[in-house]
Protein backbone atom coordinates (compact mmCIF):
# COMPACT_ATOMS: atom_id res chain seq x y z
CA UNK A 1 0.00 0.00 0.00
CA UNK A 2 1.32 3.40 -1.03
CA UNK A 3 -0.58 5.08 1.71
CA UNK A 4 2.89 7.59 2.77
CA UNK A 5 3.55 6.70 6.08
CA UNK A 6 6.73 6.97 8.59
CA UNK A 7 8.60 3.91 9.56
CA UNK A 8 9.40 3.71 12.97
CA UNK A 9 10.39 0.19 13.69
CA UNK A 10 12.84 -1.13 11.58
CA UNK A 11 16.38 -3.07 11.91
CA UNK A 12 18.39 -2.35 9.06
CA UNK A 13 20.10 -5.93 9.58
CA UNK A 14 16.56 -7.34 9.23
CA UNK A 15 16.62 -5.97 5.98
CA UNK A 16 19.47 -8.26 4.44
CA UNK A 17 17.51 -10.04 1.77
CA UNK A 18 19.54 -14.00 0.71
CA UNK A 19 20.16 -12.53 -2.52
CA UNK A 20 21.99 -9.27 -1.06
CA UNK A 21 23.88 -11.70 1.26
CA UNK A 22 25.28 -13.81 -1.10
CA UNK A 23 26.39 -11.08 -3.25
CA UNK A 24 28.32 -10.27 0.24
CA UNK A 25 29.09 -13.43 1.21
CA UNK A 26 31.18 -13.74 -1.85
CA UNK A 27 32.53 -10.46 -2.15
CA UNK A 28 34.04 -10.91 1.22
CA UNK A 29 35.39 -14.08 1.33
CA UNK A 30 32.59 -15.21 3.94
CA UNK A 31 30.94 -18.55 3.65
CA UNK A 32 27.36 -18.94 4.81
CA UNK A 33 26.06 -22.81 5.91
CA UNK A 34 23.36 -22.66 3.34
CA UNK A 35 24.28 -23.59 -0.39
CA UNK A 36 21.50 -21.41 -2.22
CA UNK A 37 19.00 -18.09 -1.38
CA UNK A 38 16.23 -20.86 -1.58
CA UNK A 39 17.95 -23.03 0.81
CA UNK A 40 18.35 -19.80 3.13
CA UNK A 41 15.24 -18.67 2.65
CA UNK A 42 13.32 -22.22 3.98
CA UNK A 43 15.23 -21.81 7.32
CA UNK A 44 13.15 -19.02 7.51
CA UNK A 45 11.02 -21.02 10.40
CA UNK A 46 11.01 -19.72 13.90
CA UNK A 47 9.60 -20.45 17.21
CA UNK A 48 10.10 -17.51 18.92
CA UNK A 49 12.29 -14.43 19.22
CA UNK A 50 15.27 -16.33 20.30
CA UNK A 51 15.32 -18.48 16.98
CA UNK A 52 15.13 -15.76 14.85
CA UNK A 53 17.92 -13.86 16.34
CA UNK A 54 20.38 -16.87 16.38
CA UNK A 55 19.73 -16.64 12.95
CA UNK A 56 19.90 -13.35 12.17
CA UNK A 57 23.02 -12.71 14.09
CA UNK A 58 24.68 -15.44 12.14
CA UNK A 59 24.04 -13.96 8.36
CA UNK A 60 25.30 -10.39 9.37
CA UNK A 61 29.09 -11.89 9.02
CA UNK A 62 28.56 -11.39 5.56
CA UNK A 63 28.77 -7.48 6.62
CA UNK A 64 32.12 -6.05 6.24
CA UNK A 65 32.97 -2.53 5.15
CA UNK A 66 31.20 0.33 4.79
CA UNK A 67 30.44 -0.02 1.54
CA UNK A 68 28.34 -3.31 2.26
CA UNK A 69 26.43 -0.98 4.79
CA UNK A 70 25.70 1.72 2.57
CA UNK A 71 24.24 -1.09 0.00
CA UNK A 72 22.42 -2.61 2.62
CA UNK A 73 20.52 0.92 3.83
CA UNK A 74 20.33 2.11 -0.11
CA UNK A 75 18.57 -1.28 -0.77
CA UNK A 76 16.24 -0.68 2.02
CA UNK A 77 15.37 2.67 1.51
CA UNK A 78 14.38 1.81 -2.21
CA UNK A 79 12.44 -0.96 -0.86
CA UNK A 80 10.46 1.50 1.36
CA UNK A 81 10.05 4.02 -1.05
CA UNK A 82 8.58 1.69 -3.65
CA UNK A 83 5.46 0.89 -0.48
CA UNK A 84 4.90 4.48 0.21
CA UNK A 85 7.47 5.19 3.76
CA UNK A 86 8.56 8.91 3.34
CA UNK A 87 10.38 9.14 6.56
CA UNK A 88 12.30 6.24 8.32
CA UNK A 89 14.11 5.91 11.90
CA UNK A 90 16.28 3.00 11.59
CA UNK A 91 17.60 1.08 14.18
CA UNK A 92 21.23 -0.80 13.83
CA UNK A 93 23.22 -2.77 16.46
CA UNK A 94 26.83 -1.44 16.64
CA UNK A 95 27.63 -4.38 19.28
CA UNK A 96 26.59 -7.14 16.25
CA UNK A 97 29.22 -6.12 14.63
CA UNK A 98 32.28 -4.69 16.78
CA UNK A 99 32.04 -7.92 18.38
CA UNK A 100 33.34 -9.69 14.84
CA UNK A 101 35.62 -7.08 14.53
CA UNK A 102 33.88 -4.41 12.19
CA UNK A 103 34.56 -0.67 13.45
CA UNK A 104 31.69 0.91 14.72
CA UNK A 105 32.84 3.97 12.52
CA UNK A 106 32.89 2.02 9.37
CA UNK A 107 29.29 0.78 10.36
CA UNK A 108 28.12 4.59 11.48
CA UNK A 109 29.76 5.95 8.01
CA UNK A 110 28.48 3.04 5.76
CA UNK A 111 24.91 3.57 6.88
CA UNK A 112 25.19 7.79 7.22
CA UNK A 113 26.51 7.51 3.73
CA UNK A 114 23.11 5.82 1.93
CA UNK A 115 21.17 7.75 4.65
CA UNK A 116 22.26 11.18 3.94
CA UNK A 117 21.66 11.07 0.27
CA UNK A 118 18.15 9.42 0.55
CA UNK A 119 16.42 12.17 0.80
CA UNK A 120 17.55 13.00 -2.74
CA UNK A 121 18.15 9.50 -4.55
CA UNK A 122 14.59 8.21 -2.41
CA UNK A 123 12.38 11.31 -1.37
CA UNK A 124 12.84 9.43 1.59
CA UNK A 125 13.63 11.22 5.34
CA UNK A 126 16.10 9.37 7.51
CA UNK A 127 17.25 9.13 11.52
CA UNK A 128 19.74 6.96 13.07
CA UNK A 129 18.98 4.78 16.28
CA UNK A 130 21.64 2.88 18.02
CA UNK A 131 20.08 0.14 19.91
CA UNK A 132 22.16 -1.23 22.96
CA UNK A 133 21.72 -5.25 22.73
CA UNK A 134 20.17 -6.07 26.08
CA UNK A 135 21.39 -9.88 26.54
CA UNK A 136 25.26 -8.23 26.72
CA UNK A 137 25.87 -6.39 30.01
CA UNK A 138 25.10 -2.53 30.77
CA UNK A 139 28.95 -2.12 30.94
CA UNK A 140 29.05 -3.17 27.28
CA UNK A 141 26.40 -0.63 26.00
CA UNK A 142 28.19 2.32 27.61
CA UNK A 143 30.96 1.35 26.24
CA UNK A 144 29.22 1.61 22.75
CA UNK A 145 27.56 4.63 23.86
CA UNK A 146 31.23 5.88 24.50
CA UNK A 147 32.37 4.75 21.25
CA UNK A 148 29.82 6.24 19.52
CA UNK A 149 30.88 9.48 20.60
CA UNK A 150 32.37 10.79 17.31
CA UNK A 151 29.53 10.15 15.09
CA UNK A 152 26.68 11.48 17.35
CA UNK A 153 26.23 14.24 14.58
CA UNK A 154 24.77 10.81 12.56
CA UNK A 155 22.60 9.46 15.67
CA UNK A 156 19.01 10.94 17.50
CA UNK A 157 17.81 8.21 19.79
CA UNK A 158 18.75 4.99 21.74
CA UNK A 159 16.85 2.10 21.51
CA UNK A 160 16.76 -1.34 23.60
CA UNK A 161 16.52 -5.10 21.26
CA UNK A 162 17.33 -8.37 21.31
CA UNK A 163 16.76 -11.37 23.35
CA UNK A 164 13.89 -9.63 25.94
CA UNK A 165 12.91 -12.07 28.50
CA UNK A 166 15.51 -11.92 31.85
CA UNK A 167 16.93 -8.38 30.29
CA UNK A 168 14.27 -5.92 31.84
CA UNK A 169 15.15 -2.45 31.16
CA UNK A 170 16.39 -1.21 34.70
CA UNK A 171 19.81 -2.86 33.51
CA UNK A 172 20.03 -0.51 31.39
CA UNK A 173 19.25 2.67 33.80
CA UNK A 174 22.75 4.62 33.36
CA UNK A 175 23.77 3.97 29.95
CA UNK A 176 19.84 5.69 29.27
CA UNK A 177 20.74 8.85 31.56
CA UNK A 178 24.13 8.84 29.34
CA UNK A 179 22.37 8.99 26.47
CA UNK A 180 19.74 11.88 27.76
CA UNK A 181 22.76 13.94 29.28
CA UNK A 182 24.37 13.80 25.26
CA UNK A 183 21.33 15.10 24.19
CA UNK A 184 20.06 12.10 22.36
CA UNK A 185 15.79 10.74 22.27
CA UNK A 186 14.95 7.15 23.89
CA UNK A 187 12.70 4.74 22.86
CA UNK A 188 13.13 0.64 23.82
CA UNK A 189 11.20 -2.27 22.64
CA UNK A 190 9.35 -3.59 25.70
CA UNK A 191 6.12 -6.16 25.74
CA UNK A 192 7.17 -8.25 22.77
CA UNK A 193 8.17 -11.67 25.27
CA UNK A 194 8.62 -9.72 28.21
CA UNK A 195 5.80 -8.70 30.74
CA UNK A 196 3.58 -5.64 30.96
CA UNK A 197 6.19 -4.56 34.01
CA UNK A 198 9.02 -3.83 31.45
CA UNK A 199 6.95 -1.38 29.62
CA UNK A 200 6.39 0.28 32.91
CA UNK A 201 10.75 0.13 33.40
CA UNK A 202 11.31 1.37 29.81
CA UNK A 203 8.71 4.84 30.70
CA UNK A 204 9.40 4.93 34.08
CA UNK A 205 13.53 3.83 34.42
CA UNK A 206 14.44 4.50 31.11
CA UNK A 207 12.19 7.57 29.64
CA UNK A 208 11.34 6.28 26.78
CA UNK A 209 8.99 8.61 24.56
CA UNK A 210 8.05 5.65 21.95
CA UNK A 211 7.75 1.71 22.75
CA UNK A 212 8.19 -0.75 20.66
CA UNK A 213 6.19 -3.73 19.96
CA UNK A 214 4.13 -3.24 23.65
CA UNK A 215 1.86 -5.81 22.80
CA UNK A 216 1.94 -7.12 26.21
CA UNK A 217 0.23 -3.96 27.70
CA UNK A 218 -3.23 -5.24 26.78
CA UNK A 219 -3.48 -7.89 29.55
CA UNK A 220 -3.14 -4.47 32.10
CA UNK A 221 -5.79 -2.61 31.66
CA UNK A 222 -4.18 0.10 34.17
CA UNK A 223 -0.82 0.34 32.08
CA UNK A 224 -3.14 0.86 29.45
CA UNK A 225 -5.08 3.87 30.35
CA UNK A 226 -1.71 5.21 31.04
CA UNK A 227 -0.77 4.86 27.52
CA UNK A 228 -3.89 6.40 26.06
CA UNK A 229 -3.79 9.14 28.57
CA UNK A 230 0.03 10.03 28.00
CA UNK A 231 -0.37 9.21 24.52
CA UNK A 232 2.47 6.79 24.05
CA UNK A 233 2.99 5.63 20.70
CA UNK A 234 3.82 2.20 20.15
CA UNK A 235 5.55 1.07 17.31
CA UNK A 236 3.71 -2.54 16.10
CA UNK A 237 4.99 -5.16 14.11
CA UNK A 238 2.08 -7.10 13.03
CA UNK A 239 3.93 -9.54 10.62
CA UNK A 240 6.67 -10.27 13.06
CA UNK A 241 4.22 -10.92 15.36
CA UNK A 242 2.99 -13.70 13.16
CA UNK A 243 6.54 -15.48 12.37
CA UNK A 244 7.66 -14.88 16.12
CA UNK A 245 4.72 -16.70 17.15
CA UNK A 246 3.84 -13.71 19.40
CA UNK A 247 0.40 -14.16 18.21
CA UNK A 248 -1.49 -17.13 16.35
CA UNK A 249 -2.22 -15.30 12.84
CA UNK A 250 -2.43 -12.37 11.69
CA UNK A 251 -6.44 -12.25 12.28
CA UNK A 252 -5.99 -12.50 16.48
CA UNK A 253 -3.68 -9.65 16.17
CA UNK A 254 -4.95 -7.35 18.97
CA UNK A 255 -4.25 -4.30 16.71
CA UNK A 256 -8.26 -3.34 16.31
CA UNK A 257 -8.75 -3.75 20.23
CA UNK A 258 -5.51 -1.25 20.34
CA UNK A 259 -6.99 1.00 18.26
CA UNK A 260 -10.41 0.97 19.73
CA UNK A 261 -8.72 1.62 23.29
CA UNK A 262 -7.72 4.84 21.97
CA UNK A 263 -3.62 3.68 22.10
CA UNK A 264 -1.12 5.39 19.36
CA UNK A 265 -0.61 2.32 17.69
CA UNK A 266 1.51 2.22 14.41
CA UNK A 267 2.27 0.16 11.76
CA UNK A 268 6.01 -1.55 10.95
CA UNK A 269 7.92 -3.89 9.60
CA UNK A 270 10.73 -5.10 11.68
CA UNK A 271 13.08 -7.27 9.53
CA UNK A 272 11.31 -7.14 6.62
CA UNK A 273 13.77 -9.54 4.26
CA UNK A 274 12.70 -12.15 7.51
CA UNK A 275 9.02 -11.33 8.51
CA UNK A 276 7.53 -11.54 4.66
CA UNK A 277 7.38 -7.90 4.49
CA UNK A 278 8.04 -4.25 4.11
CA UNK A 279 6.13 -1.35 5.90
CA UNK A 280 3.24 -1.46 2.52
CA UNK A 281 3.11 -4.99 3.39
CA UNK A 282 2.21 -4.93 6.41
CA UNK A 283 -0.53 -2.18 5.79
CA UNK A 284 -1.50 -4.60 3.19
CA UNK A 285 -1.75 -7.52 6.06
CA UNK A 286 -3.27 -5.37 8.70
CA UNK A 287 -5.92 -4.01 6.31
CA UNK A 288 -6.81 -7.62 4.37
CA UNK A 289 -6.91 -9.65 7.83
CA UNK A 290 -8.36 -7.43 10.04
CA UNK A 291 -10.62 -5.75 7.74
CA UNK A 292 -9.02 -2.03 8.83
CA UNK A 293 -11.46 0.39 6.76
CA UNK A 294 -9.78 3.67 5.31
CA UNK A 295 -9.68 6.20 7.85
CA UNK A 296 -8.35 3.52 10.07
CA UNK A 297 -5.40 3.10 7.80
CA UNK A 298 -4.82 6.72 7.63
CA UNK A 299 -4.97 6.81 11.62
CA UNK A 300 -1.98 4.31 11.44
CA UNK A 301 -0.21 6.56 9.01
CA UNK A 302 -1.37 9.58 10.40
CA UNK A 303 0.21 8.00 13.74
CA UNK A 304 3.48 7.44 12.55
CA UNK A 305 4.08 11.28 11.60
CA UNK A 306 2.37 12.20 14.72
CA UNK A 307 5.05 9.79 16.86
CA UNK A 308 8.36 10.90 14.53
CA UNK A 309 11.29 12.46 15.99
CA UNK A 310 10.50 15.69 13.75
CA UNK A 311 10.60 18.50 16.71
CA UNK A 312 12.64 20.10 14.89
CA UNK A 313 11.44 20.20 11.65
CA UNK A 314 7.90 20.66 11.96
CA UNK A 315 7.38 22.40 8.60
CA UNK A 316 7.94 18.61 7.22
CA UNK A 317 5.43 16.91 9.44
CA UNK A 318 3.33 19.10 8.51
CA UNK A 319 3.48 18.11 4.87
CA UNK A 320 3.73 14.69 5.48
CA UNK A 321 0.23 14.87 7.08
CA UNK A 322 -1.04 16.59 4.76
CA UNK A 323 0.27 13.56 2.14
CA UNK A 324 -2.20 11.39 4.33
CA UNK A 325 -5.36 13.51 4.67
CA UNK A 326 -4.65 14.28 0.60
CA UNK A 327 -4.63 10.03 -0.23
CA UNK A 328 -6.84 8.59 -1.82
CA UNK A 329 -7.61 4.84 -1.50
CA UNK A 330 -8.49 2.81 -4.58
N1 LIG B 1 12.90 -7.98 18.80
C1 LIG B 1 13.99 -7.80 19.54
N2 LIG B 1 15.19 -7.61 19.01
C2 LIG B 1 15.30 -7.58 17.69
C3 LIG B 1 14.21 -7.76 16.87
C4 LIG B 1 12.94 -7.95 17.46
O1 LIG B 1 11.91 -8.14 16.79
N3 LIG B 1 14.67 -7.68 15.60
C5 LIG B 1 15.99 -7.45 15.66
N4 LIG B 1 16.39 -7.41 16.92
ZN1 LIG C 1 12.30 -4.85 16.66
Amino acid sequence: MHLPKAELHLHIEGTLEPELAFALAERNGVTLPYATTEELRAAYQFDDLQSFLDLYYALMAVLRTEDDFAELADAYLARAAAQGVRHAEIFFDPQAHTARGVPIGTVIEGLGRALERSEETHGVSTQLILCFLRDLSAESALGTLDAAKPYLHRISAVGLDSAEVGHPPAKFREVYEAATALGLRKVAHAGEEGPPEYIREALDILGVERVDHGLRCMEDPELVARLVADRVPLTLCPLSNVTLRTVDTLKDHPLPAMLAAGLHCTVNSDDPAYFGGYAGDNFDAVRDALALGPEQLRTLARNSFEAAFLDHDEERRARYLAEVEAYAFD
